[in-house]
């Protein structure tokens, strides 16, 4: 297999280095490429030194079997055509192609064969707070229609990049210091605050960010749902939280939203609240599964189940989700 990243240097492509590595992903050459700012730079892949190539408009995607591209939205619409030209097949975690119609939007526990139907040669990645909530939602779609979703997100630095985490964590040393922090990544000082905005507003008062998880939702879990998110960012360094809300065609009981959440591919259940069982960023970030916890009944409605649920969104949310899909394509032959 030859392997290409695009955006080696971020916080997803250095994911897609370890995750690869991990996962034993059949990698017979990797080339890296980066933006003039990396080109040059130098990264290790399984004991040798790879060196980061400038991504242009020229054949270097000649050969390549498949390319995770994780350089932004702009960057991909800029070079799908040259990425995918020689039969590379682009797995892109950027929003670019999500919503278009000849471009599947995959999470492999959910709809793993979507990917196989790609007339363009590029599978899109879904937003990361979507693919968590997929996964944790998908057994319990399987044993009622979900109507409705009310989900609160709790967003780590991270999920804005290297150079957010890394704002968040100068912003505590400024301030354990006594300096002014910097802001530079997000509205306001993510330190000891959080802020109800991620990524810009819209018209109908949510945010885009919001609306990739009512959108993407639809579309990943061929359904009729709909998804009102309040997306928020919080001082953790890794790993988004969910708090969620779902109302089913018949009500489900406790126990049997655990019974099909214990099985479930991808998902771990962390759930004895009198034992302070329960998921957490701090102990979820590097890890593959979604986890899930608190599942009880929404005494608000009748038909409701409410669950908290944590996943490492560099991992699961980005880099593990596409590696998983490749390896999907690998195995069912349908590269
Ligand atoms: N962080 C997450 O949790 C997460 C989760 C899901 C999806 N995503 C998506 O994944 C993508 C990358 O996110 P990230 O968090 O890894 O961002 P990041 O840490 O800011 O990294 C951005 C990467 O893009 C590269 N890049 C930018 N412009 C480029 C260009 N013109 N040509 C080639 N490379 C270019 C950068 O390379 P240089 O250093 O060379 O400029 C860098 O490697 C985004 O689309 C994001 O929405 C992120």
């Amino acid at each position: 297999m030859k392997v290409a990243i695009v955006g080696v240097s971020g916080a997803v492509g250095q994911e897609f280095l370890r995750v690869l590595d991990e996962r034993n992903f059949p990698v017979d050459e990797l080339v890296i490429f980066g933006s003039a700012r990396s080109a040059g730079s130098v990264y290790e892949f399984r004991g040798k030194q790879i060196t980061v190539k400038e991504l242009k408009h020229n054949d270097d995607f000649k050969g390549i079997d498949i390319a995770f591209a994780s350089a932004g939205a702009g960057t991909s619409k800029a070079f799908a055509e040259t990425i995918t030209k020689y039969g590379a097949v682009m797995i892109d975690n950027s929003s670019a192609f999500r919503m278009d119609d000849d471009v599947p939007l995959v999470v492999p526990e959910v709809n793993a064969e979507d990917a196989k139907i790609r007339p363009r040669g590029i599978i899109a990645n879904p937003n990361c707070s979507t693919i968590q909530m997929v996964v944790a939602l998908q057994p319990l779609e399987e044993i009622s229609h979900i109507k409705r979703i009310h989900v609160s997100t709790y967003q780590s630095a991270s999920g804005a990049g290297a150079a957010a985490m890394a704002e968040l964590k100068h912003q505590h040393e400024q301030i354990i210091k006594g300096e002014e922090p910097t802001v530079e990544k997000f509205a306001y000082q993510l330190a000891f605050n959080v802020i109800p905005h991620i990524d810009v507003f819209l018209e109908n008062g949510y945010t885009k960010e919001e609306m990739k998880m009512h959108n993407e939702t639809r579309k990943i879990m061929h359904s009729d749902v709909d998804v009102s998110a309040t997306c928020v960012r919080v001082p953790a360094l890794r790993a988004h939280s969910e708090a969620v809300w779902i109302e089913t065609e018949r009500p489900i009981s406790v126990e049997e939203a655990l019974t099909a959440l214990k099985k479930a591919e991808g998902v771990i259940v962390q759930d004895k609240p009198t034992e302070k069982i329960y998921p957490m960023p701090l102990f979820v970030a590097s890890k593959d599964p979604v986890y899930v916890g608190r599942v009880r009944k929404d005494i608000a409605n009748p038909n409701g189940l409410s669950f908290w649920c944590v996943g490492d969104q560099i991992k699961k949310g980005a880099a593990l989700n596409a590696v998983q899909i490749a390896e999907y394509l690998i195995k069912e032959k349908a590269l």
